[in-house]
């Protein structure tokens, strides 16, 4: 691919951000520096394969570079971009996990709100020393957000560009904050940005706290598979490179000061997710005695304010700008069990030393974290 732009790419050793960057490093001509704070679901090894060394954080790749730094480090963020000198920012960083948020939200509004204020900011200075007027015209500043800004849908429709903000977690809410921060610096001061609101990705390096990779370890593990409710909530599954490629084509070819949906049609209640999954490994991987995976379903408490159902339109998307994805759920759902099968590596650690699948948002204990508004 032609597309040779010197590009920031935040949270890059999380699980968009890094295929974000694996892609930028092995389909196009790109430089990338990568900027992550390598919080809980930071692993710099979702990066080998791209040239990270994953204990020193050097890059054999000359066209990578990692700086471990917070978003919220505005003299970090500044000194980067000025030496760095980027086209293209793509910012992924961010605290992601819904039941993470209901449990303490306070890093949700540092790192999601008042980290891409200083990223905005930093951004914002770098672009007006720009001295070329073409150069400062090709620079983009490109949010990457989420479907759960819409809030939630009934039984019909699905989320265009055009519905309301309605969000309805802490994580959520964070994020809807942040796309009109985005916005607000494009219509105050004329930043070139460009805003991606996407649905759910699954696929390789995904952490295992969201419900894909925790079903599939669990299953491996013998362990119950954890469905909240009555499992009838529906998500819109995208495979993560398919919002990779995305993310490049709106770089590319979008306009600035617009919104794009990114969404692959792939409704399904989570009960069918983890259906899929149970399937999918009775086949690749049968347990023993004839067993099937399906009967480690564990029906559990709610999600506080789960949301019923997201879907996305992508129509503007495809239209406009000729995006359509490579994968269905079928085949997304096999390339990502076989994935999970074959890189006990990545996992493993991350289960014994991160996270170990316990129940998180059950309930809402943030009394110690919340803000008193009396003080
Ligand atoms: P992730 O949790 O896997 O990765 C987030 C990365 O950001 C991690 O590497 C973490 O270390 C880093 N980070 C967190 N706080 C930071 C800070 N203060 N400074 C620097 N780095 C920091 O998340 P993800 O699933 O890859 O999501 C990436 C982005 O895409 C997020 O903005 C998320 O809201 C958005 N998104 C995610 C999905 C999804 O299904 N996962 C869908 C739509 C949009
Ligand atoms: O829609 C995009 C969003 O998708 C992103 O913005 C978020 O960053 C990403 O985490 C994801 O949010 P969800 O809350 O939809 O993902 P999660 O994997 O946590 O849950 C998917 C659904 O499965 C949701 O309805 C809750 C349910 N669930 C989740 C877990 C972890 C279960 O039933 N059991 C579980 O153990």
């Amino acid at each position: 691919m032609r597309y040779a732009k010197k590009c920031i790419v935040t949270g890059a050793a999380g699980f968009i951000g890094s295929a974000l960057a694996r892609l930028l490093l092995k389909e196009t001509d790109a430089q990338v520096l990568a900027i992550d704070k390598l919080t809980y679901a930071g692993v710099p090894e979702s990066l080998k394969e791209a040239g990270l060394d994953p204990a020193t954080l050097e890059s054999s790749n000359p066209r990578l570079q990692f700086i471990k730094a917070d978003i919220c480090d505005l003299e970090r963020m500044d000194a980067a971009f000025a030496s760095f000198k980027p086209d293209a920012v793509f910012h992924l960083a961010a605290e992601s996990h819904v039941d993470r948020s209901i449990d303490g939200p306070g890093e949700f509004v540092r790192t999601n709100v008042s980290g891409t204020a200083s990223l905005l900011q930093a951004a914002l200075g770098y672009w007006r020393s720009i001295p070329g007027a073409a150069e400062r015209a090709s620079f983009r500043f490109q949010h990457v957000s989420t479907d759960e800004v819409y809030g939630s849908l009934g039984a019909e429709g699905l989320f265009t560009e055009k519905t309301p903000y309605s969000p309805h977690s802490p994580y959520s809410a964070t994020k809807a904050a942040s796309d009109h921060l985005v916005r607000a610096w494009h219509d105050t001061y004329g930043l070139p940005v460009l805003v991606t609101n996407c649905s759910n990705n699954y696929g390789p390096y995904h952490f295992p706290e969201k419900l894909i990779p925790l079903a599939i370890i669990n299953a491996l593990e013998g362990k119950p598979l954890p469905v909240y409710g009555t499992g009838a909530n529906v998500r819109d599954w995208l495979y993560v490179e398919d919002h990779a490629r995305a993310l490049l084509l709106v770089n590319e070819k979008g306009v600035p000061g617009e919104t794009y949906n990114i969404g692959g049609r792939n409704e399904r209640t989570n009960l069918e997710v983890v259906g899929a999954v149970c399937a999918t490994l009775d086949e690749m991987k049968p347990r023993a005695g004839g067993a099937k995976y399906r009967d480690l379903v564990e029906f559990v408490a709610d999600r506080p304010g789960h949301d019923l159902r997201y879907a996305i339109d992508p129509s503007k998307i495809r239209d406009e700008l000729g995006w359509r994805p490579r994968e269905d759920f079928g085949s997304g759902m096999r390339k990502t069990v076989r994935w999970y099968l074959d890189n006990e590596w990545w996992w493993r650690p991350i289960r014994e030393k991160r996270y170990s699948g316990r129940r998180l948002g059950a309930a809402a204990p943030i009394r110690a974290e919340t803000p008193d508004p009396r003080r």
